[in-house]
C-alpha cells in the first residue's frame, strides 16, 4: 500500500524540496497551504487543503489516513497579530490533530540552536513547538536547518538584489559572526530521511562549509559579477537603512531578530554536517540569477492570507 504523508507549505520553500524527496522515496502526498501558486518553479503538483486553524474537522480531514505529517508551519515575523506566540499555538493544533487522526509520525521543522530561554522569541518559540511535540507523545521527528540556500531563498536573493541595485552594500556590524548553510534539496533530503526513520530524532541540518557573513555576501557579488562594495554599519544603522528599503517594498527585509540572530552564530551547527555541498560550490553553480528581482515575505505570506483562519477561535468562516 503507498505511504502518505501531508507536508505543510509544499508549494512554498523547504516544504516543495521536502515533498520532492518524498516523492521520489515513492510517498503519496497533500498539502496544507494558503498559496495559490507555487513559489518557484520545481514544486510538485500535489492535492492541496487550507493550512488553517480554526476548524478542527477540516483539520482532521486533510491529515487523515496519513502515515507522517511534516510541518514547515512557522512566520518569519509577525505581522496582522500573526506573531510567534500564535504560531506556537498554531503548531499545537496542527500536531494535536494529527495524532487525533491517528499519523504515526509527526516531523517538525524547526531551526538551529533553539533555547525556550533564548532572548529572540523566533528561536524561543521554536523551542516551544518541539517542547510540545516530543510531550504530545507518538513517534516524532525534529529536523533543525541552519541557513537553507536555494534560488527562492529570500534572504540570499534579496542580498543579491542588493548588490544589484545599490553603489554600496551596508554590513550590519563587522560581518565576521559565521553561518553554515545547507542546500534546499539536501534540507529536503534529511527531512525524508527523519520522516523514514524509527526513532524519535533531532538533528540538525547543517552544510560542510562554514563561513563569515562578509564571506557569504562577497561570494553572492563574484556569483553574479558584482563589485562587493562592503560598508560596515552599525547594527543600528544598518537595520534602519534596512527597514526603509522594506517600506519602500511594503515588506521587511531584515527583522533586528535575524541579524541578532546571524550575529549570535545560532545558525551554526554543532553537530557533524549532514550536507555535503559547499555552499561556495553551490554558489557558483546557481548564484548567477539570483537577486533580478526583490523577493517580498509580505507578499509570499501576508497579502492573501484570510487572517481568521490562522487564529483558533472567533466567529466562524462560511
Ligand atoms: N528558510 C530557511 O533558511 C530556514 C532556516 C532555518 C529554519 N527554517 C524553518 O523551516 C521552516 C520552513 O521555512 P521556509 O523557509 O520553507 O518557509 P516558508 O516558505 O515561508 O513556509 C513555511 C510554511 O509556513 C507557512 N507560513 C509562512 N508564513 C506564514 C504566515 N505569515 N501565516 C501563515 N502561514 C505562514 C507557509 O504557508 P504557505 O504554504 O501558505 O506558503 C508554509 O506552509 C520554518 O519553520 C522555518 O522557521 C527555515
Amino acid at each position: 500500500m503507498a505511504k502518505l504523508a501531508v507536508v505543510t507549505g509544499a508549494r512554498s520553500y523547504i516544504g516543495s524540496a521536502a515533498a520532492r524527496s518524498l516523492a521520489a522515496r515513492g510517498w503519496e502526498q497533500r498539502t496544507l497551504t494558503n498559496r495559490r501558486g507555487a513559489v518557484g518553479r520545481g514544486a510538485l503538483e500535489i492535492p492541496a487543503w487550507p493550512l488553517q486553524f480554526r476548524d478542527r474537522g477540516a483539520l482532521g480531514e486533510a491529515l487523515s489516513g496519513a502515515q507522517a505529517l511534516v510541518s514547515t508551519y512557522w512566520v518569519r515575523y509577525p505581522h496582522f497579530g500573526v506573531d510567534f506566540d500564535l504560531a506556537v499555538e498554531n503548531s499545537r493544533i496542527l500536531f494535536e490533530a494529527a495524532r487525533e487522526a491517528k499519523v504515526d509520525r509527526i516531523v517538525q521543522v524547526s531551526v538551529s540552536n533553539p533555547r525556550e530561554d533564548s532572548p529572540l522569541a523566533y528561536y524561543a518559540g521554536k523551542a516551544r513547538v518541539e517542547r510540545i511535540l516530543r510531550e504530545l507523545g507518538g513517534s516524532f521527528g525534529i529536523v533543525r536547518p541552519t541557513l537553507v540556500v536555494g534560488e527562492e531563498d529570500i534572504l540570499l536573493n534579496n542580498i543579491a538584489w542588493a548588490l544589484r541595485r545599490f553603489p554600496l552594500f551596508g554590513m550590519p556590524g563587522s560581518g565576521s559572526y559565521r553561518v553554515q548553510p545547507i542546500t534546499l534539496e539536501e534540507t529536503g533530503e534529511i527531512i525524508a530521511d527523519v520522516v523514514e526513520s524509527a526513532e524519535d530524532l533531532t538533528v540538525d541540518a547543517a552544510g560542510p562549509e562554514v563561513l563569515s557573513f562578509e564571506d557569504l555576501v562577497r561570494q553572492v557579488a563574484a556569483a553574479i559579477g558584482r563589485p562587493a562594495r562592503i560598508v560596515h554599519l552599525p547594527p543600528w544603522l544598518a537595520l534602519a537603512v534596512a527597514k526603509v528599503i522594506g517600506r519602500l517594498k511594503g515588506d521587511v527585509m531584515l527583522t533586528r531578530q535575524e541579524y541578532e540572530g546571524l550575529a549570535a552564530e545560532a545558525l551554526v551547527s554543532h553537530e557533524p554536517a549532514r550536507g555535503k555541498t559547499a555552499f561556495s560550490a553551490w554558489i557558483r553553480e546557481h548564484g548567477r540569477s539570483l537577486g533580478q528581482s526583490y523577493q517580498s515575505e509580505w507578499e509570499r505570506h501576508f497579502r492573501d492570507l484570510d487572517l481568521a483562519s490562522q487564529r483558533a477561535s472567533g466567529p466562524s468562516r462560511k
